[in-house]
């Protein structure tokens, strides 16, 4: 039986106890949640022979550590998250490096780290890496991320198929295949596709391996050899939202085994996955500071609102503009009311909801946004006022510890005061 909505707790511990432990605004994550969501990947697609946690949807070394023991890989898109994903112990060969804008420096760290692939963005990054690879007396192995010109419409949040800084127009694919094999510091291993964000159907998921496999096919006519890799981010999601429906993945691998039959034999499937695997983990915990009444609506103001959670506040992407799940924590006193919850940003968009039913919130009384695990705290504008940031615990196994310190104030700015 489930606990009661005011019951919440994380790994067995209820969230009232944690947040009295380590105090308010708070990230809890339960370890388990990612491990079940790797297991559930991995037994969808057995074909597949990496799973690679994309690092952007939460990149505590705590987080990665509990994927890396599952058996997780890395998709980085930045110097920084190669660093944690090494110091995590996830090998080179277990990490790609994808998204534009990547400077030499990530660049050469790639290829001295020897990654599985560079996934290029054009072909100026494609003739960066070959000169830097060069001037290393070293090959690069890399991927061409393609922008496919039909097959991703299904994301809700869609990043292919339309003009994008994302990929290589397919149109402009063959040429740029050739090209690269033409080169001698590079290894071309395959292409990458990620087409979007929060796929929630599995024929968008299918959608997705199939046109994967459609450029494995483009890939082969042009190369004369099939890939070595196929690098999908299928942008599995998870439901956030009332209505939302829950992707159903065996679905996904029972109808996406049609077009990976397909398939060259000697190509490697790679997916990523970021939202898909900790989303669920996460719960941001928030107290109430202040209440007051205006043009007759309640607001309860929050010790942490946007500078934590941008996404709970809407401020990641249009489809994601809608509400997050959101709990009272405790028995409340009064009746159920009708509030507008609001952080402590001078701002009219640090909002969590408006005019939300939710039980008597007073002055102390805590909520808890579940689903907070991805594209939490890694996305928020943690500087915004100058806040201290929350803390991040991690509950593993019945224990709950400190994976990332409350920052104050004097922390975070230490430098610019001169006191390291
Ligand atoms: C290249 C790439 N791979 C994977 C991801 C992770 O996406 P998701 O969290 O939807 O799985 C992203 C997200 O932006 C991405 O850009």
């Amino acid at each position: 039986m489930s606990a009661p909505a005011n019951r919440l707790s994380v790994g067995g511990l209820p969230l009232e106890a944690l947040a009295d432990r380590f105090g308010t605004p708070l990230y809890v994550y339960d370890a388990a949640a990612p491990r079940e969501a790797y297991a559930r990947m991995r037994r969808a697609f057995p074909r597949a022979a990496k799973i690679l946690f994309s690092l952007k949807a939460n990149p505590n070394p705590s987080i990665v550590a509990v994927l890396r023991e599952a058996g997780a890989g890395a998709e980085v898109a930045s110097i920084g998250e190669l660093e944690i994903a090494r110091r995590c112990g996830i090998p080179g060969a277990d990490t790609v490096f994808a998204g534009p804008g990547k400077t030499d420096d990530e660049l050469r760290a790639s290829i001295a780290g020897e990654l599985a692939s560079v996934n290029v963005e054009s072909r100026g990054e494609l003739d960066r890496l070959a000169r830097l690879a060069r001037a290393a007396g070293q090959r690069a192995r890399a991927a061409i991320r393609v922008n496919p010109s039909s097959g991703g419409g299904s994301a809700r949040v869609a990043m292919g198929g339309r003009a994008t800084a994302f990929g290589v127009d397919e149109e402009a694919v063959p040429e740029l295949l050739r090209h690269a094999a033409g080169l001698d510091s590079i290894e071309l291993v395959g292409i990458h596709l990620f087409l979007g964000t929060q796929v929630l159907e599995a024929a968008g998921c299918v959608e997705h391996l199939a046109t994967g496999v459609r450029i494995a096919r483009l890939f082969r006519e042009v190369v004369g050899r099939p890939p070595a890799v196929l690098d999908l981010g299928l942008g599995l999601g998870v439901p956030l939202f009332a209505n939302d429906p829950a992707l159903d993945l065996d679905e996904c691998a029972r109808l996406g085994a049609a077009p990976l039959a397909e398939l060259a034999p000697e190509t490697e499937l790679v997916l990523e996955a970021g939202r898909f695997l900790v989303a669920e983990a996460g719960t941001y915990v928030a107290t109430v500071l202040d209440r007051k009444v205006s043009h007759g609506q309640t607001f309860v103001v929050l010790d942490g609102g946007m500078n934590h959670h941008v996404a709970a506040a809407g401020g990641f992407g249009n489809s994601l503009r809608r509400l997050f799940p959101i709990r009272r924590l405790g028995e409340a006193a009064g009746e159920d009311e009708e509030v507008t919850l609001v952080g402590p940003c001078c701002t009219t968009l640090d909002q969590f909801g408006s005019r939300l039913r939710l039980p008597n919130l007073e002055v102390g009384a805590r909520i808890a946004i579940q689903r907070s695990g991805a594209y939490g705290y890694s996305v928020s504008p943690l500087l915004f006022l100058s806040h201290p940031t929350p803390a991040e615990v991690l509950v593993d196994r019945g224990d709950a510890r400190l994976i990332r310190e409350r920052r104050s104030t004097a922390a975070l700015f230490a430098t610019e005061w001169g006191e390291p």
